[in-house]
C-alpha cells in the first residue's frame, strides 16, 4: 500500500512537472496591493445618462472614433486634442458636418492635461502613439475620468501595474480598446464556444500579420505615423510589441481571469530582413533608413500556457509581403474554427471536412452573437474596420450609461498588454520561459466565465 502511494505521488509529481517549464523561468514581481485598495472585478459605476467625452490623438485612428461617436446616442463630444492644432480643426469639421456643437480645442505637447482637468468630461478616449497611452490614461484617471485607451494600453510591466493600481485606487474604469473582440466572426465563435460547440477548447491562436512597411517608412506628408513612432519603436524592441488584436478575442474564449489565467510564455523571433530590404528599395542601399539597425524580427511567435492547461499561440509580423491575418483559431475536443485565410468551421463527427456553402452560412447565422444581431447592421453602416469599431464604442457607452461592468476591464488591459514586454524578455533570452503576473492578485477565479453584461 505504502509502495503504491509512493508511486502515485511520484507520478503526480511527474505530471505536475509537465505543467511547469523544466528549466529556469524568469520571474516577475507582483507588487503587493496597497493597503485600503480593493480589486475591481465586476466593477460598476453609477449610470451616466449622457457620457461626455474628450478625445486625445487625432491622427489616422482618432478621427474615425470621433465620427463613430457622432452616431451614438447618449454622448456629448466636449473636447478634442492633438499635438497639431490643424488636426483638431479637421476633427471639429466632423462635428459640424453632423450638426453637432463644436468642442473645446487643445493642442501642443501638454494640451491633453488641460483636457483631462476639465470638470465636464466623464470619459477620456486616447488614440495617441503607444508610449503615451499609460501616462495619459493614468493622468486622466487621477483627474477622476474613465478611460478608453488604444492598444496596447501599456508597453512595460511597470506601466501595466500603474494602470491596475491607478484604476483600483481611483475607482475609474480603464478599458483598452481591443476592437477585434467585436468582429462578427470572433463574436459568433465566442457564442459557439460559450455553448460548448467546440467541446473543451484546448488550444487557440491569434495574430497581427499586417504588412505595414509603407506606413512605417512613410513621412508625415505621405500620411505616415506622427514622428514615425512605430518605426522608432521597431528600432529598439524585440518580441511582439502589438499582441492584443490576436490575444483579446481568444482570452475571452478561454475566460482569462474569469476562471483561468495565463501562467507563463516563451517567445522567439526571426531576425529582421524585411525592413532593411524595403528601405533599400525605397531610399537606396546607402540611405540612413537602410543602414539603420532594427531590433524587431520579421516574425515573432509567442506561446502561452494557462493554469488550466490550455495553449495560446500569438504571432506578430508587420514586414512580410503576405495577406493580412489574425488567425483566430479555436481548437477543441469537438470542433475547430479559424477565421483566416478562409472562415472555417469543422465539427465532430465530420471534423475532417469543414462546413461549406449554404450549410456554413446557415450555421453562422444560427450562432450569430446576440450583440451583433442587435447592432451589427448599424455598425456596418457606420463602419470602422467593417463595423467592429462601432460595436466596441456602442458597448462601452451602453455599459457606462447603464452602470454595468465593462466588457474589457483594467486586468484585461494589463494582461493582454504585458505580453509586449514579456515576449521581448523571453525573446532576448533565447526563448526562456517568463512568468506572467496575475494582475488580479489572487482573484482570477472570482468571476465565473466571460459574459457581456446586459441591463435588466
Ligand atoms: N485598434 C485598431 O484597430 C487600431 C488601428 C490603428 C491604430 N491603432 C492605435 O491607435 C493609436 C494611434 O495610431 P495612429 O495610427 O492614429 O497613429 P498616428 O501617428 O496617425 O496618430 C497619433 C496622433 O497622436 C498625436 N499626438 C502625439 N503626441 C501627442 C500629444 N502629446 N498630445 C496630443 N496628441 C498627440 C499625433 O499628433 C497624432 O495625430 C496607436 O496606439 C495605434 O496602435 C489601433
Amino acid at each position: 500500500m505504502k509502495k503504491l502511494s509512493f508511486l502515485l505521488l511520484a507520478a503526480a509529481l511527474l505530471l505536475n512537472a509537465c505543467d511547469k517549464p523544466s528549466g529556469g523561468m524568469l520571474k516577475t514581481d507582483t507588487p503587493p496591493r496597497p493597503i485600503g485598495q480593493t480589486d475591481m472585478l465586476g466593477f460598476r459605476c453609477d449610470p451616466i445618462p449622457t457620457v461626455r467625452v474628450g478625445f486625445i490623438g487625432l491622427g489616422m485612428r482618432g478621427p474615425g472614433a470621433v465620427h463613430r461617436f457622432t452616431q451614438l446616442e447618449g454622448v456629448e463630444i466636449k473636447a478634442l486634442c492633438d499635438l497639431y492644432p490643424e488636426r483638431v480643426e479637421k476633427a471639429q469639421k466632423i462635428l459640424s458636418d453632423n450638426n453637432l456643437p463644436s468642442a473645446a480645442e487643445y493642442s501642443g505637447e501638454e494640451g491633453w492635461k488641460e483636457l483631462c482637468q476639465r470638470d465636464d468630461i466623464d470619459l477620456v478616449y486616447i488614440c495617441t502613439p503607444w508610449q503615451l497611452h499609460t501616462p495619459m490614461a493614468v493622468y486622466a484617471m487621477e483627474q477622476g475620468k474613465h478611460v478608453a485607451v488604444e492598444v496596447p494600453a501599456a508597453m512595460t510591466l511597470d506601466e501595466c501595474w500603474q494602470l491596475v493600481n491607478t484604476a483600483e485606487r481611483t475607482r475609474r474604469h480603464c478599458m483598452m480598446l481591443e476592437n477585434c473582440c467585436y468582429d462578427f466572426f470572433e463574436m459568433a465563435t465566442l457564442n459557439m464556444a460559450q455553448h460548448g460547440v467546440f467541446g473543451e477548447i484546448t488550444n487557440v491562436e491569434g495574430a497581427y500579420i499586417h504588412d505595414l512597411r509603407f506606413l512605417n517608412f512613410a513621412s508625415k506628408e505621405e500620411g505616415g505615423y506622427q514622428g514615425m513612432w512605430r518605426l522608432r519603436y521597431n528600432e529598439e524592441h524585440k518580441g511582439n510589441p502589438y499582441p492584443t488584436h490576436g490575444l483579446g478575442p481568444v482570452c475571452q474564449v478561454l475566460n482569462i481571469h474569469r476562471g483561468d489565467k495565463m501562467n507563463f510564455l516563451v517567445s522567439l523571433s526571426s531576425d529582421q530582413f524585411g525592413m532593411t530590404e524595403y528601405a533599400k528599395q525605397k531610399f537606396g542601399a546607402d540611405s540612413p533608413e537602410a543602414q539603420q539597425t532594427y531590433a524587431l524580427g520579421d516574425m515573432n511567435t509567442t506561446l502561452i500556457r494557462t493554469e488550466k492547461g490550455k495553449l495560446i499561440m500569438i504571432q506578430h509580423d508587420v514586414t512580410s509581403p503576405r495577406p493580412y491575418n489574425r488567425l483566430h483559431t479555436l481548437s477543441g475536443t469537438k470542433g475547430f474554427a479559424q477565421k483566416y485565410p478562409i472562415q472555417t468551421i469543422a465539427l465532430e463527427p465530420n471534423a475532417h471536412s469543414p462546413l461549406k456553402g449554404e450549410e456554413m452560412s446557415e450555421f453562422m447565422a444560427q450562432w450569430e452573437h446576440p450583440l451583433t444581431k442587435e447592432i451589427g447592421e448599424k455598425a456596418r453602416q457606420v463602419g470602422g474596420h467593417g463595423g467592429m469599431d462601432f460595436i466596441m464604442d456602442y458597448r462601452l457607452i451602453y455599459c457606462l450609461r447603464n452602470g454595468l461592468p465593462l466588457d474589457q476591464d483594467v486586468y484585461d488591459a494589463a494582461e493582454w498588454s504585458c505580453i509586449a514586454p514579456l515576449s521581448e524578455l523571453s525573446d532576448r533570452n533565447g526563448g526562456m520561459p517568463v512568468e506572467i503576473p496575475d494582475f488580479t492578485r489572487g482573484a482570477w477565479n472570482k468571476i465565473d466565465g466571460f459574459h457581456h453584461a446586459i441591463a435588466e
